[in-house]
């Protein structure tokens, strides 16, 4: 099973589950559903377990990118829902992650801590899989779902929301949209060779932005409609026929 979907807040399923899959690592268990379209298997993996009941700083980031990688899967597309503090990016826009600012604060961020394997860092000049993003982009010129731009990912430890002044630094430091899950979600696909590609829906102007209301608290209601559209988007794409040889991602390993 070379291709994989995580899905996260607000989407929970992607089509027929065709059945559920539990995958033991080091880490911890992980519970995936396997979806067949068109003969192929595609896995599913909601980020915050079924029903939304793991909070973005509790999430096992390892468990889940490992458990992917030791079923096979090299292609992944991910959904996350964000806020926007980019006055372009309006709720319910789609809107593709290329870049991201980490401020997460106590995650585990990697598979590589020293000992036997020595010292290894990651070249983060690519985080997102370029190549996944341009079959991205021609399924959606194909399906006419419009696509409203690129963003760079502020990524925050949560649970709680930023405040004005923290969300008027992000954008002096060129953040586009504030999540709190896509680090170390990217990082570790890229530890371990894996292609990934992340899609923003915007769900909220960020805190201190949109002056006439807050609507943080309509997050599931603003990404109405939408998310189907991505994933099937992604499934589009996940049946490509796609490789690594167009990207870096699974050769951006240094070791010293
Ligand atoms: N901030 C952080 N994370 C989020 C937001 C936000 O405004 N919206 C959705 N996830």
């Amino acid at each position: 099973m070379e291709k994989a979907i995580i899905g996260g807040t607000g989407v929970y399923d992607v089509g027929e589950e065709t059945y559920i899959k539990m995958v033991n690592t080091e880490y911890g268990e992980v519970q995936v559903e396997v979806v067949k379209v068109k003969g192929e298997e595609i896995v599913f993996l909601p980020r915050h377990g079924k029903g939304h009941s793991v909070p973005p700083h509790l999430i096992n980031y390892r468990a889940n990118m490992k458990a992917l990688s030791e079923l096979g899967v090299k292609y992944i597309y991910a959904t996350v829902a964000v806020g926007s503090m980019n006055e372009n990016y309006v709720p319910g826009d789609i809107v593709v992650i290329s870049d991201f600012i980490d401020f997460t604060k106590s995650r585990p961020m990697t598979f590589y801590e020293g000992g036997k394997e020595g010292v290894i860092h990651t070249d983060m000049s690519d985080p997102y899989c370029k190549n996944l993003r341009n079959v991205f982009y021609s399924m959606a010129k194909r399906e006419n779902v419009p696509i409203k731009g690129e963003g760079v990912y502020v990524c925050t430890e949560g649970p709680r929301f930023e405040t004005a002044s923290e969300i008027k630094m992000y954008r002096k430091l060129g953040g586009d949209v504030v999540g709190m899950t896509n680090v170390p979600e990217v990082v570790l696909a890229k530890e371990l060779g894996m292609c990934y590609q992340a899609v923003g829906i915007i769900s909220n102007w960020c805190t201190g932005v949109e002056p006439t209301g807050i609507t943080i608290h309509d997050i599931a209601g603003a990404m109405e409609g939408k998310k189907e559209l991505v994933t099937n988007l992604f499934i589009n794409a996940l049946l490509e026929e796609l490789n690594q040889e167009n990207c870096t991602c699974n050769s951006s390993l240094i070791k010293l």
